[in-house]
């Protein structure tokens, strides 16, 4: 069973022209939740092959801005308005960059991030941890109040504080499991509507 979902995303993308299934889960949770409008302003971290952006670009229109950041180089999208950031989001100059590249604050934050894992739980949850606090600190510069995020977060021991910080930064949050993730997988997606904090 586990096995024909996987097939059925991974055949549904590559017949759609996405560069990765994972599309289906943001396509998912913005039909649920209206997290991606035309003209809006997406920076996407952890963007790399682009499958997250070419969604994005899809729902925004051509008269919204997008900037695609990742630590791997990402192939142009063949859209003018998406901007591509190589860079590490934990050194704050590059989401700083992200947002000069937007021209403003963001509309809405995407996340995708996931650390290269070692198979240490330890040092996985730590990797985990370092990029989520990385989102949470680009967050008061990187979007605009009343802004929306998707972010994934994986089910581990600092899942529930990371929860509870991003309750404190937006008015509704949802966590919750698209229908494309793998089963087994420790993934989770958390959706903030009503972003409180001011721009820095
Ligand atoms: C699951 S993939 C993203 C898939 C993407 N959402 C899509 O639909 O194509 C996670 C990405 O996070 C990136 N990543 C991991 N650590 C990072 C970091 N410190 N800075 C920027 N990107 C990072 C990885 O290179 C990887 O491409």
């Amino acid at each position: 069973m586990t096995y024909r979902r996987k097939d059925t995303y991974h055949r549904r993308a590559r017949a759609a022209g996405y560069r990765a299934r994972s599309a289906y889960k943001l396509a998912e949770l913005a039909d649920r939740f209206q997290v991606l409008r035309r003209g809006d302003h997406v920076v996407d971290l952890g963007a790399w092959p682009g499958g997250w952006l070419q969604v994005a670009v899809e729902r925004i229109g051509a008269e919204g801005r997008a900037v695609g950041v990742d630590v791997v180089p990402l192939e142009p999208l063949p859209a003018a308005n998406v901007a591509l950031i190589a860079g590490d989001v934990r050194d704050p100059a590059v989401t700083q960059a992200a947002r000069t590249r937007l021209g403003r604050a963001a509309d809405v934050v995407l996340s995708d991030l996931a650390p290269k894992l070692t198979g240490v739980a330890a040092t996985d949850e730590a990797r985990r941890s370092e990029l989520a606090a990385s989102v949470l600190a680009a967050l008061p510069h990187l979007l605009r109040p009343g802004g929306r995020l998707v972010m994934k977060l994986f089910m581990g021991p600092d899942q529930p504080a990371l929860v509870a910080r991003l309750r404190e930064s937006f008015d509704d949050v949802t966590t919750t499991r698209p229908e494309a993730t793998r089963r087994g997988s420790a993934e989770l997606y958390v959706v903030g509507l009503g972003h409180r904090a001011r721009n820095a």
